[in-house]
């Protein structure tokens, strides 16, 4: 049997984003993307409340390129996991702290740290890219002292599926509205870094869940959601349609951030 190209992408089991770092740090850079540096680290660090515990510890789960620990502070202990090699080897090229940790690990399998090392666990914009998310809940878990805190960011779930969402525009209610095709079921999405390089490009995976399935993974981990937020772009629109995209963009949220704690084991 011969395979096609998607075939052939969906079988790839490794899910990391080596084949797009080099893009990636590039996009990131030393302070971050657009949302990073307006919406995720000004809202997502302060949510982490470092000062609830004497000596805070942050695992970084899916680091990237290392941009969390570049915006936290100085007192907070640091280590950060990636599957992509050139990532990691990027996070030790450009941090601050000499003391933080970057280990080239898969987050789905059981972590190289000591159990219960950490006061904080945190995994922006990456636990949708793996593909077992339970797993990588349950070893973020074991990681963590009893009453540690975990924070997921998340491209929205609801409203950002990968292929299966869209805005559209209704010219009669000048209403710029968002279409979503599929939320509930589990879906593994490929996505393309370049989209104009079509088949030459290459691909990341999103595995999309609803919000129900968080909950319940995270409660099957021992952990309670806190609390949840919903952030919206802070982008301005111009032109013809730019009210309506405004007002679009400031109902339809682009980011979840789900706060809970470890309640047990
Ligand atoms: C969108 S990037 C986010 C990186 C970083 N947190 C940030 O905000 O810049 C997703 C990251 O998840 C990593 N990743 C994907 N699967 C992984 C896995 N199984 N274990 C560890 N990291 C993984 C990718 O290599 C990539 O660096």
């Amino acid at each position: 049997m011969i395979m096609g190209k998607m075939e052939l992408i969906m079988l790839k089991k490794d899910t990391s984003w080596e084949n797009s770092s080099d893009w990636y740090k590039k996009a990131v850079g030393e302070k971050g993307h657009y949302y990073h540096s307006h919406i995720i680290l000004p809202k997502g660090i302060p949510l982490l409340d470092f000062s609830r515990f004497e000596n805070p510890k942050l695992l970084d789960i899916g680091c990237g390129q290392g941009i969390l620990s570049r915006a936290i502070p100085h007192s907070v202990g640091y280590c950060g996991l990636d599957l992509s090699k050139s990532l990691i080897s990027e996070a030790r090229k450009l941090a601050k702290d000499r003391e933080h940790q970057f280990i080239h690990h898969d987050a789905t399998k059981p972590y190289p740290i000591p159990r219960e090392s950490f006061t904080h666990a945190a995994s922006v914009l990456a636990i949708q890219n793996m593909e077992d998310q339970a797993s990588v809940l349950k070893h973020a878990s074991l990681s963590l002292v009893k009453g540690g805190l975990l924070l997921l960011v998340l491209n929205h779930p609801c409203f950002r599926v990968p292929r299966k969402s869209s805005w559209g525009y209704d010219e009669k209610a000048k209403i710029q509205y968002r279409r979503i095709d599929a939320y509930m079921g589990d879906l593994k999405i490929p996505v393309e870094t370049h989209p104009s390089k079509k088949e030459k490009s290459p691909v990341t995976f999103t595995f999309h869940h609803s919000l129900s399935y968080f909950s319940s993974i995270l409660l099957k981990n021992g952990f309670i959601i806190e609390k949840i937020e919903e952030w919206c772009s802070d982008k301005k629109s111009e032109g013809g349609r730019a009210k309506a995209e405004d007002k679009a963009r400031d109902e339809i949220p682009l980011f979840l951030a789900l706060l809970a704690k470890k309640e047990r084991e």
